[in-house]
């Protein structure tokens, strides 16, 4: 196990919400504010990768027809699992994978891909490597028309390995992608872009 797999696992065995997402004013604004600006009311099959303790995932699954979640904490994965309700969890395919090196299976023809990817408070952990090699997947995974979108805090942490700013950069960087909407606070950042059809 890497030692970033194993630090994120010891954070959830000692608080099952570490980042107080459930809970903290500044955290359930912002995870409404994401779920207000996805462009659509319904979506067929998202992706959200480093899904956490599923707060947000199960209000995604909200807005999905289906929907994988990934994160490579197993103990995260379980607590995912854990809060939701059995008629749900049949539409979820939730897995503990260490991304980007390894990735979920993306839907096959005729969808041929998600319609959208929601990034949150992820990214800042990939070093330049594993960034781009994120995004590639990301992009690929994409269907035409689908939304990719990213949301992270602006501040400094110790742990964070890329600037907000460097992050959505590279996302709006790809010809490919076209800039739906750009929500910046002194907090956070949150951007929409949409795959060329
Ligand atoms: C700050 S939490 C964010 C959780 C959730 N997305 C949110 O916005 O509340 C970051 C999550 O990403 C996961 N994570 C970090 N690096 C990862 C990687 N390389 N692969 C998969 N998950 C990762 C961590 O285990 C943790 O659950």
């Amino acid at each position: 196990m890497s030692s970033a797999r194993q630090h994120f696992d010891q954070m959830y065995q000692a608080d099952p919400d570490p980042w107080q997402v459930a809970s903290r004013w500044y955290e359930r604004r912002k995870r409404d504010l994401l779920l207000a600006a996805l462009p659509r009311e319904r979506y067929a099959h998202g992706f959200e990768p480093g899904c956490g303790n599923g707060e947000t995932t199960q209000r995604l699954l909200q807005r999905c027809e289906r929907l994988c979640a990934v994160d490579f904490s197993a103990r995260a994965v379980d607590l995912c699992r854990e809060r939701m309700a059995p008629e749900d969890s049949a539409r979820l395919d939730l897995q503990a994978l260490p991304l980007p090196w390894q990735w979920p299976q993306v839907p096959a023809a005729p969808q041929a891909g998600f319609d959208l990817i929601v990034v949150s408070e992820l990214a800042y952990y990939f070093d330049d490597a594993a960034l781009a090699h994120f995004n590639r997947q990301c992009l690929a995974s994409l269907q035409g028309g689908g939304h990719w979108l990213m949301c992270h805090w602006r501040h400094d942490a110790h742990d964070r390995l890329q600037t907000t700013q460097a992050l959505h950069d590279s996302v709006a960087a790809h010809a490919q992608l076209r800039l739906l909407l750009s929500h910046c606070e002194p907090d956070f950042q949150l951007d929409i872009w949409q795959k060329n059809p």
